[in-house]
């Protein structure tokens, strides 16, 4: 790895750049990546599905911090989703996307198609598979999700090897899976967990908020202000687990909301915690209208 980038102190605002460059192949990709790697860059990654929000853009800043050439790449992944109608509906804003990433001193976008990704074979297709934990939590309410999220991760590891690559917390799940992948097998990148970039309401930002009516947006801060309510209740030395998951299930119902679950788990391996366990995380997940809302809060007791 080399030094951290000369333009980390810099502002972001005042590293604009014309120069990223959007590749759409994977020859390309492997050839602008392996350019900077020979000039002695250390390279970073921020893999994502777009309409980009702050989020996101915190991601890159981190990238753009601890390595010399930042790639980011935008690809909805047909293997993650469960539903063709929640696939289909995906918010695609390649354009904004990419004036985005210039602001904040992207080098490289891969923007690649679904062809280019996969093949056409489906049913032959190779997966990458974190077994047990995926099933849990998000991965039992989306069936196979995990899996088209570590298959994709493991593709665009092998495409752009990143010394780094940066995940935000927000998918706290997704994040200790990807951990547990390049662990077990191997893989030669460091993962980095960026906080969750908040509304000022506390509402986790997420691309799936655009799909909230405004009167939902007005009620969405009551998820994470449950999450807080847990949050304080375990740090004041509660260990009503139950308790506490049931009231914070029954306000969000009150709100309209359609808790999915809320667990207060582990943060080490993510299973259920016991009161003994002092590194907790709130997992949760709730719909509100067409929006499936997640969330997380780490608690340390
Ligand atoms: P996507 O939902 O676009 O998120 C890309 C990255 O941004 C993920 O690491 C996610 O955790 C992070 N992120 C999203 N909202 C955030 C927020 N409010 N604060 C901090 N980080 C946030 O996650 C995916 O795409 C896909 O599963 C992907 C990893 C790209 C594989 O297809």
């Amino acid at each position: 790895m080399q030094a951290p980038c000369a333009t980390a102190a810099i502002p972001v605002q005042s590293i604009v750049s014309n120069n990223m460059q959007t590749v759409t192949t994977i020859a390309e990709l492997r050839q602008v990546v392996g350019a900077a790697r020979r000039a002695g860059k250390s390279i970073g990654f921020v893999p994502t599905m777009g309409n980009l929000h702050q989020g996101h853009l915190n991601l890159l800043i981190t990238a753009r911090e601890r390595t010399d050439f930042v790639v980011s790449s935008i690809f909805v992944n047909p293997l993650q989703f469960n539903a063709k109608d929640d696939l289909e509906r995906y918010p695609r804003t390649l354009e904004e996307d990419q004036q985005s990433l210039i602001e904040y001193g992207c080098d490289l976008l891969f923007a690649p198609s679904e062809s280019e990704v996969y093949s056409s074979d489906r049913a032959s297709q190779t997966f990458v598979e974190v077994p047990g934990i995926s099933e849990m939590y998000c991965g039992a309410s989306r069936p196979g999700h995990f899996r088209g999220v570590t298959t994709i991760v493991n593709k665009l590891f092998n495409l752009v090897q990143p010394d780094l690559a940066v995940f935000g917390k927000k998918d706290f799940q997704q994040l200790h899976i990807i951990r547990r992948m390049v662990t077990d097998l191997s893989m030669p990148v460091e993962l980095v967990g960026v906080d969750t970039a908040r509304a000022e309401s506390g509402l986790a930002l997420s691309s799936r908020n655009g799909y909230l009516t405004k009167d939902e947006l007005k009620r969405a801060p009551v998820f994470y202000a449950q999450l807080r309510t847990i949050h304080d209740a375990l740090v004041g030395g509660s260990d009503d687990f139950e308790g506490l998951i049931k009231q914070a299930i029954e306000s969000l119902e009150r709100e309209s909301f359609k808790p999915d679950y809320i667990h207060i788990v582990r943060r080490s391996d993510l299973q259920p915690a016991t009161p003994k366990d002092r590194e907790l995380v709130v997992l949760a997940a709730a719909f509100l209208g067409q929006a499936r809302l997640i969330d997380n809060l780490e608690v340390d007791c």
